[in-house]
């Protein structure tokens, strides 16, 4: 028996959106990590479902070949076969999750479903070669992605508890929409980001939303921003062009100050210094910048994953499965994907 045989090897797959991701993590160490984009919903302002899963569908099978091939696995040698089962557009879902049992079939091993969100909050877990400290529990992670926003108490790698989320947009989709209405292409969070490093902040002012406890809302902030827009259009034709860079260091300002006072509140009333933030959004250069300087004032240990690790990928999804694996929670054939699937 080979040494291969006692480590713990598991493939993890990530397809609830427009990524297509595959990952390899052994004895909790990750071997290979890719990831493949979706540019075709660009041109059309948003996802497209359909399109979506044709990608997928495209896309997972020479992908896996290549995270094996990267991280020197041959599929013999994988001990479980981690995916989402949701939340996510199902059938993008579906694409992930039919790979996974064709694959945990073929080669007689176990299949793990792995909730998205809860990823997410787990890719704080994943060691690679930069050796960056994981949280010790309990912790608070602010969870952004385009679909979600979160405070989540963590008590534990499996015991969440969400205590603020959004009552209608995410606040990916306060980045994108607000992007959309600029005339930039999808997905304007990361256009915004850029843009936003070059603009004055304080030129325009946004209303706040007065949302009751930790929760959020960004559906105002979104429809004031296209008004203001509008009006000032009117007045001059090329105001979104003169105004770019400081339209998205305003926008951006308002999203990041409306998630951080909520942050602080999370922290002050369960009296937790230990903050993390996730998701697609947390790659944003103005709020990591934002969190440092509020981690200073408050005393927090801040926790910030790295770029790779808060858009979609299968990094988390593998390192959710081997902490699942390690307490053989498995599914089996009859599991089906989940578009809505509460953590
Ligand atoms: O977690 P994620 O990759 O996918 C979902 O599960 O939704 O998040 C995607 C979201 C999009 O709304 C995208 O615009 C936003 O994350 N995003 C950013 C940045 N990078 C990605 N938003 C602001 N600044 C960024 N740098
Ligand atoms: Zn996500």
């Amino acid at each position: 028996m080979s040494n291969d045989a006692h480590k713990i090897t598991i493939l993890g797959i990530e397809s609830s959106c427009d990524d297509t991701a595959a990952a390899i993590i052994q004895d909790g160490k990750l071997l290979a990590n890719i990831v493949a984009g979706q540019d075709i919903h660009q041109q059309y302002g948003g996802i497209v479902p359909e399109l979506a899963s044709r990608a997928h569908q495209q896309n997972i099978v020479p992908l896996v070949d290549s995270a094996l091939k990267k991280a020197n696995i041959t599929r013999e040698q994988l001990s479980a076969i981690a995916f989402t089962r949701g939340p996510g557009l199902i059938g993008s879902l579906l694409v992930g999750t039919s790979f996974a049992k064709g694959f945990a079939m073929a080669l007689k091993i176990p299949m793990i479903e792995v909730h998205h969100m809860q990823a997410h909050v787990l890719a704080h877990f994943i060691t690679d070669h930069s050796h960056k400290p994981h949280p010790g529990f309990p912790f608070l992670c602010l969870t952004v992605s385009g679909g979600h926003t979160q405070i989540v108490l963590v008590k534990d790698h499996f015991e969440m508890k969400v205590i603020g989320e959004t009552i209608d947009d995410a606040a990916g989709e306060a980045f994108d929409k607000s992007a959309k209405i600029m005339g930039l292409p999808y997905p304007g969070g990361p256009l915004i980001d850029q843009l936003a490093a070059k603009g004055d902040h304080c030129r325009f002012k946004f209303p706040h939303p007065q949302i009751p406890e930790l929760n959020f809302s960004f559906s105002g902030l979104k429809t004031s921003f296209l008004y203001f827009i509008n009006e000032q259009v009117k007045r001059d034709n090329d105001f979104i062009e003169k105004n770019k860079a400081d339209l998205c260091a305003s926008i951006q300002k308002t999203i990041i100050d409306i998630l951080i006072a909520k942050l602080k509140l999370a922290a002050k009333q369960n009296n937790i210094s230990r903050i993390a933030i996730a998701g697609g959004v947390s790659a944003n250069k103005g709020l990591r910048k934002a969190l440092e300087e509020e981690a200073q004032k408050n005393n927090w240990s801040l926790y910030i994953p790295a770029f790779e690790y808060c858009t979609d990928n299968a990094a988390m999804i593998a390192i959710t499965g081997y902490y699942k694996y390690l307490i053989k929670d498995f599914c089996d054939q009859s599991t089906t994907a989940a578009a809505r699937y509460a953590m």
